[in-house]
């Protein structure tokens, strides 16, 4: 029997590196002492008021079908919220909400994109962008972002790779894996050059709660951003509700109302009690936002201070977000050999950046989901890692 055929070709696009991972979990639900450092998916528990929302809802009787797109009590929260963090007034028309930031990108590219058309990644993209666009058929043109200058846009690389078939351009920032966000002038310049080119920008912003010093300026926010800006959201990581998937689109009334019809298609409503608990959560969990926030933070600085000044390896201190990106091309190995050699000595286990793509083949990934002294606990190990590496050359 046959297959579509973008099904085999999203199974190939899958990555080894993720085959490191899945051993440290394994390894560390037979009780060995892995720190997995692999993977975003916050330590912290959702926060205990979360939690009573949503048994609440399941008591007042909230089980049953609810409206694709949100029910009424969550696109209000989400439209207060983001009004007030975009500095503009939206609507609840304007918002529709989805299981997560993955399916949002999902039902972006299917509401944008068909074969023949081309999305512009910015470079090294987060490992499921590729995905999202292949699924609508189109075809992901990767266009570099500065490593050499802490992976910022480049604007004129961006304008030269757009051809007469380019829908959509697909950004990230804060960017995951890197941290880094981009300032509010190069957002302007790249909201300018999708609005001279007729081009759709997506911003994914799920990591915009987590800026640690300076904020995210959404280019849905600025001078002409709003006809043609495609915001996407996630709690995943800013309210630790990774596993409740819930996100959603902020965007033109018309595209919502054409995301609205897919969704009902997909998934005809998603669980109504758990969006009560994100209303919840939106409208009275700030400080527990900000407390989590508060900690990633305290954690970057760990990171920062114990992994500064060795030898072979450099890392990047990130602006926002979960991760931390460590160079180890000065230690003569790809960032595949180190995770995998870490992982063999010191039982911690990181992301290779090779997961992202080539761009990223000397670095790994370091994750700040975990606790401050599991933290400096695996920090100390690495460096460990690396001393004895020093050690061996030398030897
Ligand atoms: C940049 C980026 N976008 C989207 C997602 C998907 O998030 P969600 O859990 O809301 O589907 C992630 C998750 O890691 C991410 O890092």
């Amino acid at each position: 029997m046959r297959y579509a055929s973008f099904v085999s070709e999203l199974a190939a696009s899958g990555s080894d590196a993720w085959a490191l991972h899945s051993r440290a979990q394994e390894r560390q639900q037979a009780g060995d002492p892995v720190i997995v450092l692999s993977v975003g998916d916050p330590d912290f528990e959702t926060p205990a008021g979360i939690v009573q929302a949503c048994k609440d809802a399941l008591d007042a009787g909230a089980t049953k079908y609810s409206l694709a797109g949100g029910i009424a009590d969550l696109t209000g929260a989400v439209a207060r919220n983001e009004s007030a963090r975009l500095g503009m007034t939206v609507a609840p028309s304007e918002i529709v909400v989805t299981s997560g930031a993955q399916n949002a990108l999902y039902v972006t590219m299917r509401c944008l994109l068909e074969p023949g058309d081309e999305a512009i990644l910015l470079a090294p993209p987060y490992v499921m962008f590729d995905g999202v666009v292949r699924s609508s058929g189109a075809t992901p043109v990767h266009v570099p972002l500065r490593g050499d200058a802490g992976f910022t846009i480049d604007a004129d690389a961006l304008e030269a790779a757009i051809t007469p078939r380019t829908r959509v351009v697909l950004m990230n920032s804060p960017h995951n894996p890197s941290g880094a966000v981009a300032p509010p002038e190069t957002v302007r310049r790249v909201l300018e050059i999708c609005r001279r080119n007729d081009i759709w920008l997506i911003s994914d912003e799920v990591y915009a709660d987590l800026c640690f010093e300076t904020s995210f300026d959404s280019p849905i926010a600025m001078e002409g951003g709003r006809d043609c800006t495609v915001v996407i959201r996630s709690m995943s990581k800013s309210h630790a509700m990774s596993g409740w998937r819930v996100g959603w689109i902020v965007g033109p009334a018309d595209l919502c109302a054409h995301a609205r019809n897919l969704l009902n298609n997909i998934q005809y409503g998603g669980s109504a009690f758990i969006q009560h608990a994100a209303a919840h959560a939106l409208l009275n969990e700030n400080d527990a936002l900000t407390a989590m926030k508060d900690a990633y933070k305290a954690r970057r600085e760990i990171l920062v201070q114990y992994l500064s000044g060795l030898p072979g390896v450099d890392i990047l201190r990130p602006d926002a977000g979960i991760f931390c990106l460590l160079h180890v091309g000065g230690l003569g190995m790809d960032g595949s050999t180190f995770a995998e050699r870490l992982f063999e000595a010191q039982d911690v286990s990181v992301l290779a950046g090779g997961a992202f793509g080539p761009a990223l083949r000397d670095h790994v990934r370091i994750s700040l989901c975990q606790p401050e002294p599991v933290l400096i606990e695996a920090a100390t190990r690495i460096r460990a890692f690396i001393g004895g590496l020093k050690e061996t050359t030398a030897a």
